[in-house]
């Protein structure tokens, strides 16, 4: 902890605080010194300044070094910083109100992490999803907060959480274990260890978010703990920051529990090692800076569970975001029903300023005003009876981050949200060609965003061969032809994935059945149907030499005869056919042209009692003045049946039949 001169001055004025902070280095600061000195002041309070300038050397010129963003830089007479720090209190009610700077270098970088402050929002700061917040906040229980301090502060078995010691890194799996259990009941949710170098690794936990992954919203607190100037055999750490770890564990149970699911990603993260300079905070900021991550928003949780002043959380103003801020004000005031003010730490006191200093949005709710804080924290009387093993007061940060992550991250709780499934087949390759007979393994793999791995599930199936069952591969003998080989998947919301490949097997189709109408036949035709040799109607008058069957009167090449006319040729009895057999034959037909349903062609199989029409083309469909292929009509629903093929033509109506017809040859089923 590190004091300004500035803040030490407020110190000193009624209504900036009276106690100094523990660990001050120095109480008293020397108001006797004189001359130039470089400070940062807000440029609303230039007049100030001037004015207790003028005060003091009527007509003098203020010297503004250099500004911006509303921020100067000022060269200011040390012995002017009293009246200024006075006037500041007055007029704008500010403690201190400015700060001193040793060079221009450390001016600077003050003025950039002032301007920081002032950065405009990278998203809207909404209060719209109070549905989602007042759902969660029932869920919260301080007990499980009360719990988790007490176990990290020792009674884990860890006596410190020091950044290299031994428990340190029990600390670490600790924590990644507890998250771990929380997120078990969702796959897409992970936990990891961030590499630091050291014997305790930072701990992150990433909730993706459904819409607006991309943009991501970052709540955490620091795991390290520390007894000030030793390497922490015994270092509780139970308020700093156990309970702040303990805070956002217990927002990530609830969020867990209640199925939670936010537009845009949410992460977790526990830091090593801050007390030592922030730097497993920095590491990871690093990483996401050079990532290109874009982070939204951050909130860090270091010290909560110690009530010492008369309002409740604290917003530190400096090293955070000022827009950001004022949105956190309002989802106390809306949310958690708690008192707030504002104040600040002086110098970046914890993890969020590694973020603000990246350039990215942060904030840090604080237990006490800065000169109220808990007076055992870097001690071995860092420890829960401090706060009367309760965690009351640790519970409003946590109602703070649930609100904070629902309210910036958006989303809903509940199954709402439902990711389709991914589907592969890994086995055997597109356009695969295998001889009739060998044994093929279909593989496939299938996840779930939120299922999991669904391979296990994995229906197969052939356009020739139908259903080939289900699993994660399937052992399968396929029939001769071209074969589109499907993978389909659902997941547990319904969404559907498919794959699918193609696979030859080579080899010769048995034929169950052949019709050339060549000789005679049972086909027992009615109405104006009969078998025609080589006839004039058609060209050729066949399709193989040299007998087809023709609807049609041979004489006039048409089927007009003054009423409506219909008829039928049904095959014999055709027995054998399987999942895969099919039918197909060579047609010729020329009938009127109508979008009406007139001069119905249609190819029906009978079986016992049932006739399915498998084939039909009407009015509707042109002709074509060709011996064409019908293509394969699948039998698949009449495996293992006897069946017999019908072809019926209806005129429907005595007018437009001058028409050449409609002729059959050729028709073959196959196994
Ligand atoms: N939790 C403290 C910071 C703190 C203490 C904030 C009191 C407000 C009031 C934190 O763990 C800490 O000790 N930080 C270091 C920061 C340094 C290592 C950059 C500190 O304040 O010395
Ligand atoms: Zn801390």
């Amino acid at each position: 902890m590190r004091f300004s001169l500035a803040l030490l001055t407020a110190l000193m004025i009624s209504g900036c605080g009276p106690d100094l902070p523990m660990g001050s280095p120095d109480p008293e600061p020397d108001l006797t010194e004189t001359g130039p000195r470089l400070i940062t002041i807000d440029m609303d309070a230039l007049d100030t300044a001037r004015a207790v300038l003028a005060a003091r050397v009527p007509g003098a010129q203020l010297d503004i070094v250099e500004s911006s963003n509303g921020i100067a830089v000022l060269s200011y007479d040390a012995q002017d910083f009293r009246a200024l720090s006075e006037r500041m209190h007055d007029e704008h009610n500010r403690c201190g109100g400015f700060v001193e700077h040793a060079d221009l270098d450390e001016a600077r970088v003050a003025l950039r992490s002032k301007q920081q402050e002032q950065l405009a929002p990278l998203v809207p700061y909404t209060i719209d999803n109070a549905a989602t917040v007042q759902a969660l906040l029932p869920a919260l229980d301080a007990n499980n907060i009360l719990t988790s301090i007490q176990q990290l502060a020792g009674g884990a078995g860890f006596a410190t959480r020091y950044y290299t010691s031994f428990g340190g890194a029990q600390s670490t799996t600790w924590i990644r274990n507890l998250w771990q259990n929380f997120a078990a009941g969702r796959p897409e949710v992970t936990v990891e260890l961030f590499e630091t170098g050291w014997a305790q690794k930072s701990v992150i936990a990433t909730i993706p978010g459904t819409t607006l992954a991309n943009e991501v919203v970052v709540i955490g607190g620091h795991l390290d703990s520390i007894v000030s100037g030793t390497s922490s055999t015994v270092a509780p750490g139970a308020d700093d920051d156990a309970s702040g770890i303990a805070t956002i564990s217990e927002v990530f149970r609830v969020l867990m529990a209640m199925n939670y699911h936010p537009l845009r990603t949410v992460k977790f993260m526990a830091y090593s090692a801050e007390e030592v300079g922030l730097r497993g905070s920095k590491q990871i900021v690093t990483q996401h800076k050079n990532a290109g991550i874009n982070v939204v928003g951050v909130v860090q949780f270091d010290m909560t569970n110690y009530q010492g002043s008369n309002k409740d959380i604290w917003l530190m103003q400096d090293f955070t975001n000022a827009a950001q801020n004022t949105f956190v004000g309002n989802l106390i005031d809306t949310y958690v029903g708690a008192t707030w003010g504002t104040d600040s730490c002086g110098y970046g006191c914890s993890d969020h300023a590694s973020w603000h200093n990246a350039g990215y949005p942060a904030s840090m709710p604080f237990e006490a005003r800065m000169s109220e804080y808990n007076p055992n924290i870097h001690s071995t009387g860092d420890v829960l009876s401090v706060s009367n093993n309760t965690a009351t007061h640790a519970f409003k940060f946590a109602k703070l981050g649930v609100a904070f992550i629902a309210e910036l991250a958006k989303g809903t709780i509940g199954t709402s949200v439902n990711t389709a499934p991914t589907l592969a087949i890994t086995a055997p390759a597109d356009g695969t060609s295998v001889p009739q007979g060998t044994e093929l393994t279909l593989t496939g793999a299938a996840n779930d965003a939120e299922d999991g791995a669904l391979s296990g599930s994995i229906q197969w199936s052939s356009s020739l061969d139908g259903a080939l069952g289900t699993g994660a591969s399937r052992a399968v003998t396929l029939s001769v032809g071209t074969h589109t080989i499907q993978a389909v998947v659902t997941d547990a919301g319904g969404l559907t994935a498919t794959a699918s490949i193609s696979i030859t097997v080579t080899g010769t189709v048995t034929e169950l059945f052949r019709e050339s109408f060549e000789g005679t036949t049972s086909w027992a035709p009615t109405g104006l149907w009969h078998s025609v040799n080589n006839s004039a109607c058609a060209s050729p008058g066949f399709a193989s030499a040299t007998h087809a069957m023709y609807f049609g009167i041979d004489a006039k090449c048409n089927y007009s005869n003054g009423t409506a006319v219909t008829g039928t040729i049904t095959s014999p009895v055709i027995t054998g056919t399987v999942a895969t057999s099919s039918l197909k034959f060579q047609y010729f037909r020329q009938v009127e042209s109508s979008t009406g349903t007139w001069d119905v062609a249609s190819v029906e199989i009978v079986s016992g009692t049932t006739t399915t029409t498998v084939w039909s083309k009407t009015s509707a469909n042109p002709s074509v003045l060709a011996w064409t292929d019908s293509g394969a009509i699948s039998l698949a629903a009449f495996a293992g049946k006897s069946i017999q093929i019908r072809f019926r033509f209806n005129s429907k109506d005595s007018s437009s039949n001058a028409f050449k017809g409609w002729l059959i040859d050729d028709v073959v089923v196959t196994r």
